[in-house]
């Protein structure tokens, strides 16, 4: 089997241990791991010959990064104006009696992890539900089941 040492190396090594691609190599172990392990870090900066604290850093400027345990699938309900006024806190309200958490939580079996963010730049779409990065447009309580369900059938993708 191999070790989160060798796979947080591997992903490291695909980018020839160049400083510069750090971004990018946090990127990958973040795909792999749905956040960034401290663990993964601190391979990550010793790879590549950097100290802890500047990846450390990169890994909390950029948002896209997470440091908490994050699930498999992404799921991120817009609250925008123009997403508000069409219903999407009664769209946020049924993702959240589905899931049984909160936002910012994660379900206990690491499956789902919900978030709320601000205008997506796609309002004449809203309410918009985004999940692993795909645009479900138009949503209503109604179909909230149906979008987190497709979930169980697909991989995660990425
Ligand atoms: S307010 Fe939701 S996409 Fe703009």
């Amino acid at each position: 089997m191999v070790s989160d040492y060798e796979k947080v190396k591997t992903i490291v090594d695909r980018y020839d241990g160049k400083h510069d691609s750090v971004i990018a190599i946090l990127q990958d172990v973040q795909s792999e791991y749905h956040y960034l392990p401290e663990h993964a870090l601190r391979v990550v900066a010793s790879q590549l010959g950097l100290p802890l604290i500047q990846v450390c850093g990169v890994a909390t400027f950029f948002k896209a990064f997470s440091l908490k345990p994050r699930g498999e699938h992404m799921v991120s309900v817009c609250l925008g104006t123009a997403c508000h006024v069409r219903g999407a806190s009664a769209v946020l309200d049924e993702v959240k009696r589905r899931l049984g958490i909160e936002r910012g939580e994660t379900t206990e079996d690491m499956r789902f992890t919900l978030e709320t963010v601000n205008c997506l730049g796609a309002c004449a779409l809203g309410p918009i539900v985004v999940v692993n990065g795909k645009y479900h447009g138009q949503m209503s309580p109604g179909k909230v089941k149906k979008v987190l369900k497709k979930q169980k059938k697909e991989p995660p993708e990425g």
